[in-house]
């Protein structure tokens, strides 16, 4: 079998090619980032007039998962144009040149669709109320998809792991300052529903391998606060949590508008796969034992130094 990620070099794209490298045969798509990763890559712009094709034909792969995004909340504020071309453009052109070849596509949305002013859980029925570029151009974006291809996965996700960087994820961002014991702030008012992002790459595997289509809510199946994910991350790795500091989002002075309330209801998905969703501890723990068998620096190993 043959597995094209786009946006391999992001946070989920590295992790879902990790895992999934001895199972599938990976081809990753990556901008110039990886130069000796273990998996192949074809070096692209995928905003290259034509290429999506190019590599479909070229490739052939049978299932295409697009990892491809904008995802950063405050570039999207300040570059809308660019957003509209990776968070909707692109994924409407994937899910129609996927279509036409009869390549079975799961596309990456998100969590942020929702305005957050919910009690309680959001399910797929509820309609979505985005309030920045961001999440406006991913609700296009799952539109589009399903729209061109309406036997396409869109997986609304929320994940956190290991990165390229080391400091794309929210984990990371807690990790790295309580490794060198600097004080930070937890949002108490931000509520989320984080999953392992290996976690979510299996768990994707199994939705196309199941033969599911249409939007599904991919979410750790625990609701906590930022706050309370910091904490988490400290008593796991035996660290201070003394050093968060609790505070409203509202005082954070970020650029893009946050939602409050990110709770997901996974009902749908754990219904449809006949199995519960990977809890949260589980992943805590994984994301633990990565850190002590150097999971991290085997994943930087790959990018150009
Ligand atoms: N992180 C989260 O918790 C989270 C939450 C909700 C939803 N999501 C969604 O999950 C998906 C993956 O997110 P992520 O956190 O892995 O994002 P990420 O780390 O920012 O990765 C984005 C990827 O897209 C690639 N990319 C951007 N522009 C490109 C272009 N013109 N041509 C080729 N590749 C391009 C990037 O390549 P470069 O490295 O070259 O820039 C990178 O590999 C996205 O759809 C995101 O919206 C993520």
């Amino acid at each position: 079998m043959k597995l094209l990620l786009t946006g391999v070099s992001g946070l989920l794209g590295i992790n879902f090619a990790q895992e999934m490298m001895n199972e599938f045969e990976i081809i990753g798509v990556d901008r110039g980032k990886l130069v000796s990763a273990p998996f192949k890559i074809l070096k692209h712009d995928l905003l290259e007039a034509g290429i999506v094709e190019t590599i479909l034909d070229k490739v052939r792969p049978d299932w295409v998962v697009n990892c491809a995004a904008l995802a950063d909340l405050d570039l999207c504020e300040n570059d809308p144009e660019l957003a509209k071309l990776l968070n909707t453009n692109l994924p409407r052109q994937i899910a129609r040149a996927c279509k036409e070849r009869e390549i079975t596509l799961a596309h990456i949305s998100t969590d942020a669709v929702f305005d957050g002013q919910k009690d309680g859980f959001y399910g797929e029925d509820d309609s979505p109320s985005p309030i920045g570029v961001y999440a406006r151009t991913k609700l296009d974006g799952e539109w589009a998809v399903l729209t061109e291809n309406p036997k396409a996965i869109v997986a609304r996700v929320n994940f956190y792991g290991w990165s390229l960087s080391g400091r794309r994820s929210l984990a990371e961002f807690f990790y790295n300052n309580l490794s060198h014991s600097k004080s930070m702030s937890g949002f108490t008012d931000v509520i989320f529903c984080p999953m392992l992002v290996n976690d979510t790459a299996r768990t994707i595997v199994k939705m196309l391998d199941r033969g599911l289509k249409g939007l599904y809510h991919l979410v750790g199946p625990q609701a906590m606060s930022k706050y309370q994910f910091g904490v988490e991350i400290a008593r796991r790795f035996n660290m201070s949590e003394s050093d968060i500091t609790p505070k409203s989002v509202n005082f954070a002075g970020l650029i893009a508008k946050r939602s409050n309330n990110l709770w997901l209801s996974t009902r749908k998905l754990s219904t449809d796969l006949g199995e519960d969703l990977p809890n949260f501890s589980t992943g805590l723990d994984e994301f633990y034992t990565q850190y002590e068998q150097s999971y991290p620096q085997k994943i930087r190993s790959y990018q150009q130094r």
